[in-house]
């Protein structure tokens, strides 16, 4: 195992030295206890965090430790020390990746300890077919299409093979997904809509059309009609015969509430509001996440993704902590901005996994639809409230 360029945390002084032997080629850094109890920027948090036990009174450090498994994606932690208490070693347990390493211990064994916590996981299986996941901007251009074809990527990435995974734009007037991906539009829906219960299997084969990235893509030709000449019942039997035929359906939904709206949000398993951190923008996404609230109790929680999230270099933009706070509510997550690969991959025509594969848009993705996957929206409505 090499730890060439991982960020290593190292709270409590005496284990510096020998972390410097253990972890030759890593950057290491030296906190307090404090530092656990603050929240990392995107793409900031260290791959390991080590702390040293016998460094700090076990109360204050139980409640750091408690305090750090509440971020969104807690680092892997190692904890090293003898006589640990039970309560701090439960609160360590909270954390998805953590371990203990008894001490005393050499460079060897903490490397050895250390090894499978920053070791790349397995992506999580998804088992449950026909998961419908729908993503929504909260206000223009937020990137909800983007994210919708990344994650269509991600999931096919998860679900191989052929007819696993379909990307539907509902966008029907001025969709932009088959633009992007360089793949033709061919859903003629409004066409389809004298006789919604003709939709079947076949009739969606003949709408689908194949796009980069391992995705089946059904969207519709510009057409500055096509929402007077669609109805909601073609709408909603495209989307049930999509989920018989797909093991996962990504949609991009168009922003203003159409007659079927809230039927495919009802229906949805994962519903995405993509926000940019713009006050305006968090404004708008926190009224359409409490409007879709009050109008589906029982429907899916929203999820708020925070996009193009930059490094405070070009002005007071808020921070990740700001921008929560302004929503009332936590974000799920939050996709770091990479102009370069969202325009390279838009002009050549196909997904910024495949075109920029070493993006930080890929990894955050990547990330997201893992958290996703791990706590489905329908099982743990609560978790992404702020008390
Ligand atoms: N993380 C990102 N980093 C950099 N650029 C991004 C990112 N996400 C999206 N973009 C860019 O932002 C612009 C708007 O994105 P996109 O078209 O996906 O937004 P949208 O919410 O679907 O817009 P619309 O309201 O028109 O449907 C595009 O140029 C896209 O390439
Ligand atoms: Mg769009």
């Amino acid at each position: 195992m090499t730890f060439a360029g991982r960020r290593i945390l190292i709270v409590g002084a005496g284990l510096a030295e020998l972390a410097g032997q253990a972890f030759r080629d890593a950057t290491l850094q030296t906190a307090g206890l404090e530092r656990l109890q603050a929240r990392w920027a995107f793409g900031e948090a260290p791959d390991l965090i080590l702390i040293e036990a016998g460094a700090f009174e076990p109360d204050a450090l139980s409640t750091a430790i408690a305090a750090l498994a509440t971020g969104a994606t807690p680092p892997p932690t190692l904890l090293t020390g003898d006589h640990l208490p039970a309560g701090l070693v439960r609160n360590l347990m909270r954390l998805p990746r953590s371990d203990v390493l008894e001490a005393p211990f050499s460079a060897a064994d903490l490397a050895a300890a250390s090894g499978p916590l920053v070791a790349p996981t397995a992506a999580p299986v998804l088992n449950a077919p026909s998961r419908c996941w729908t993503i929504m901007g909260a206000v223009g251009g937020a990137g909800a299409t983007t994210l919708a074809i990344e994650t269509a990527c991600a999931l096919a990435q998860r679900l191989p093979g052929p007819r696993r995974v379909c990307l539907i734009d509902l966008n029907l007037a001025d969709g932009a997904a088959a633009a992007y991906l360089g793949a033709p539009a061919n859903m003629l829906l409004s066409r389809a809509s004298q006789a919604a219960d003709r939709i079947d299997p076949q009739l969606l084969d003949a709408f689908v059309s194949g796009a980069p990235g391992g995705v089946d893509l059904l969207a519709s030709a510009r057409d500055p009609n096509a929402y007077d000449t669609t109805s909601a019942d073609a709408v909603l039997r495209l989307l049930e015969v999509a989920c018989q035929v797909y093991d996962a359906v990504v949609v991009d939904a168009p922003r203003h509430r159409r007659s079927w709206t809230l039927d495919v949000l009802a229906g949805s398993d994962e519903l995405l509001v993509v926000s940019e951190l713009t006050v305006p923008a968090l404004l708008a996404a926190r009224s359409l996440a409490a409007e879709i609230e009050n109008d589906l109790p029982a429907g899916p929680q929203p999820r708020i993704v925070l996009n193009r999230l930059a490094k405070r270099v070009f002005g007071p933009a808020p921070s990740m902590a700001e921008a929560e706070k302004a929503m009332g509510r936590r974000a799920a997550g939050g996709i770091t901005s990479d102009w370069e690969a969202a325009a390279a991959s838009a002009n050549l025509g196909g997904p910024i996994s495949q075109h920029r594969p070493k993006s930080r848009i890929v990894k955050d993705v990547a990330d997201l639809v893992d958290r996703l996957i791990a706590a489905p929206a329908r099982s743990h409505p609560e978790d992404l409230r702020v008390a």
